[in-house]
C-alpha cells in the first residue's frame, strides 16, 4: 500500500472509532442532557492539545456472545493534554459504548493512563459515566477496579487526582472517586451510590429515585463525597480548570504563582465583625478582604458550612484557608466539619500549600447526637492533621477561641508557625456565661439578686480571660494585631515561612483517627 493509502486507511479506522457507540446511543446521551466523552475532554483541555492513546484497543471477552460485539475503544477514552498550558492525563468513560461498563481492556486503558500520570508526575482527571463492572466479563471487571483503587492509593499525595461524575457511578466503581482528592458533580447528571434503587427496593422494600439516593445535591450537601457542585457540565469544566490553576503538578512542586494583585473587596476589614460578640458575620468577607483580587475558590461549599475551606492567593501564591464560619452554628467544630477541615489540611500539606486559619468558634458542638456520631474520633482528625502538617501554618484569632476549639484550630501548641490575634479575640476554656455559672455558682446562688450578680461575675470573667492578652503574656500568641494590618502581617509571615523545613521522628506512618 502507498503511504497515501495507508494514511487514508488510518483515517478511516479513526473515524470508525470516533463514532463511539453509534448514532442512536449518542442521541440517547444527548437526550439525557449529557455531552459525549470526547466532547467533555475537548471542553476541559486547551484547544488542540488532546492526544489520544489506545484508540484501537478492543475488548477480549468471549462469553455471552461478546465475541460478536465491537466496542469502540472499549468504552473509554484516554490521553494527555494541557489546561492553561499545564500538562494533565485524562480518561473519560464513554456511556454510549456498552454503558461505559468496565471490562478487562477498559480497565487496562485507565490504569495505563494512571501509571503515566504517576510516572510523569502530572495531575490525573477521570470522567466517570458508567454502568459499573461489565457484567459479561465477571471477575476480570472486578480485578480491573482493584487495579484502579490500588493505583489511586499509590498516587495519593503524589499527584493531584480529580474525579468528575457525569453519569452513573454505581457499585464498587464509586470507590475510585472516593480515593481521589476532588470530586466534581453536576445537577441532574451525577449519580453515585453503592446499591441502586432496584436493590434497595428488593432488599428493603423502599422506593427511592436515583436523584434522591445519590444525586449531585445529595453528595454536595449531605454525604460530603463531592467537593464541587455545578448546575451544568460546562460550569463544571470551568471549575476544574480553575482548580488546576491553584494546585501544583505534583508534591515536589509549588503551585504556579500568578501576577500579584491587591484585594478588591469593598467592605473595610475592620467593619466586618459586629461589635456584639454574639452577632454572626460571614468569614468569607474577611478572606476576600485579604486575598489577591478578593478571589476565594471555595471547596465543599455546601457540606458542613460551619467550617469554610478553599484556595486563595496572597501576592500571587496559592494559600489554603481553613476557617470557622460564625454565620452557621456559630462556627463550631462537629463530626462533619472536622472531617472536612482535616482532609483539606492534609491536601494542602501534601501539595506544599501554606495554610491560613481564621478562627472564631465557641468550641466543639455539644449534644448526644454528636457524641454518638463519634465527635471524639472525628474531632481528633483535625488535631492530627494540623499537628502533622509541615507546610507554613498561620492562625489569626478573630474573635472566640474557646476550649478544645482553641487548641484544634492550629494553635501554637500544635506547632503553628505564627499565631496572631485581633484585639477582639477571646481566648478561654469556655464562654463567659457558662464559665461564670460554674466558677461563681455559689456567689450567684447566695446573692440577693442572683441575676445582677451573674452579670457582675460574667463581666469579671470577661475582663480577666475573654481577651487576647492572657495568651499573649504566655507567648501562646505572637502578636495582637489591628484588623486593617492583617494582610500585610500575613504576607510577611508567609514570606519568612517560604523555606520552612522541619521533620518529625522517623516512622513508617502514623495511625490517624480515620
Ligand atoms: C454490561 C452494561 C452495564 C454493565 C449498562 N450496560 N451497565 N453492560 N455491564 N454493568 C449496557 C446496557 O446493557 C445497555 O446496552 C447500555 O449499557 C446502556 O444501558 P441502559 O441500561 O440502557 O441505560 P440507562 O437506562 O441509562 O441505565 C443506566 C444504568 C443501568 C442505571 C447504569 O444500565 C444499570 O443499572 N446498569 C447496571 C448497573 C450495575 O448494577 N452495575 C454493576 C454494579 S456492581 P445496550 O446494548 O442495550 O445499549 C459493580 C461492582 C464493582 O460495579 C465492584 C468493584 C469493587
Amino acid at each position: 500500500m502507498s503511504l497515501k493509502r495507508n494514511i487514508l486507511d488510518l483515517r478511516k479506522r479513526k473515524d470508525e472509532v470516533l463514532k463511539g457507540g453509534g448514532e442512536k446511543a449518542i442521541e440517547k446521551q444527548m437526550a439525557m442532557g449529557k455531552l459525549t466523552a470526547r466532547e467533555r475532554i475537548l471542553y476541559i483541555l486547551d484547544e488542540g492539545s488532546f492526544h489520544e492513546y489506545d484508540m484501537f484497543v478492543e475488548h477480549v471477552a468471549r462469553d455471552f456472545d461478546m465475541d460478536k460485539m465491537k466496542l469502540h475503544g472499549d468504552g473509554v477514552i484516554i490521553g494527555t493534554g494541557t489546561i492553561y498550558g499545564s500538562p494533565v492525563c485524562i480518561f473519560a468513560q464513554d456511556f454510549t459504548v456498552a454503558g461505559g461498563s468496565l471490562g478487562l481492556m477498559h480497565a487496562r486503558k485507565i490504569t495505563k493512563i494512571m501509571d503515566h500520570s504517576l510516572k510523569m508526575r502530572v495531575p490525573l482527571i477521570g470522567i466517570n459515566d458508567s454502568g459499573g463492572a461489565r457484567i459479561q466479563e465477571g471477575v476480570n471487571s472486578l480485578a480491573g477496579y482493584g487495579e484502579i483503587f490500588f493505583r489511586n492509593t499509590l498516587a495519593s499525595g503524589v499527584i493531584p487526582q480529580i474525579s468528575v461524575i457525569l453519569g452513573p457511578c454505581a457499585g464498587g466503581a464509586v470507590y475510585s472517586p472516593a480515593l481521589t482528592d476532588f470530586v466534581f458533580v453536576v445537577n441532574n447528571i451525577s449519580k453515585m451510590f453503592i446499591t441502586g434503587p432496584s436493590v434497595i427496593k428488593t432488599v428493603l422494600g423502599e422506593e427511592i429515585s436515583m436523584e434522591d439516593l445519590g444525586g449531585a445535591k445529595v453528595h454536595a450537601e449531605v454525604t460530603g463525597n463531592a467537593h464541587f457542585y455545578a448546575e451544568s457540565e460546562l460550569e463544571c469544566f470551568e471549575q476544574i480548570k480553575k482548580l488546576i490553576t491553584y494546585i501544583p503538578w505534583n508534591n515536589t512542586q509549588k503551585a504556579k504563582a500568578i501576577e500579584p494583585a491587591k484585594p478588591t473587596f469593598k467592605k473595610k476589614i475592620e467593619n466586618i465583625v459586629p461589635v456584639d460578640a454574639k452577632m454572626p458575620y460571614d468569614i468569607r468577607d474577611i478572606i476576600k478582604a485579604i486575598t489577591d483580587n478578593s478571589d476565594f475558590f471555595e471547596v465543599m461549599e455546601y457540606f458542613a458550612p460551619n467550617v469554610v475551606i478553599g484556595f486563595g492567593r496572597m501576592e500571587g501564591e496559592t494559600v489554603g484557608f481553613v476557617c470557622n464560619q460564625p454565620k452557621v452554628l456559630a462556627g463550631v467544630l462537629d463530626c462533619d466539619s472536622s472531617d472536612k477541615a482535616a482532609r483539606f489540611i492534609r491536601y494542602c500539606d501534601a501539595f506544599n500549600i501554606p495554610i491560613i486559619t481564621l478562627e472564631d468558634l465557641p468550641g466543639y458542638l455539644p449534644g448526644v447526637d454528636q457524641e454518638h456520631a463519634g465527635v471524639i474520633r472525628h474531632g481528633a482528625k483535625i488535631l492530627y492533621a494540623y499537628s502533622e502538617a509541615t507546610v507554613a501554618r498561620i492562625t489569626v484569632i478573630i474573635r472566640k477561641a474557646y476550649g478544645g476549639g482553641y487548641i484544634a484550630m492550629n494553635s501554637r501548641h500544635l506547632r503553628a508557625d505564627f499565631v496572631f490575634a485581633w484585639p477582639t479575640a477571646e481566648i478561654a476554656v469556655m464562654g463567659p456565661e457558662g464559665a461564670a455559672n460554674i466558677v461563681f455558682r455559689k456567689e450567684i446562688a447566695e446573692a440577693e439578686d442572683p441575676d445582677a450578680m451573674r452579670q457582675v461575675k460574667i463581666q469579671e470573667y470577661k475582663d480577666k480571660f475573654a481577651n487576647p492578652y492572657v495568651a499573649a503574656s504566655k507567648g501562646y500568641i505572637d502578636e495582637v494585631i489591628e484588623p486593617q494590618d492583617t494582610r500585610r502581617i500575613l504576607l510577611h509571615a508567609l514570606k519568612v515561612s517560604a523555606n520552612k523545613s522541619i521533620s518529625g521522628p522517623k516512622k513508617k506512618h502514623g495511625i490517624p483517627p480515620f
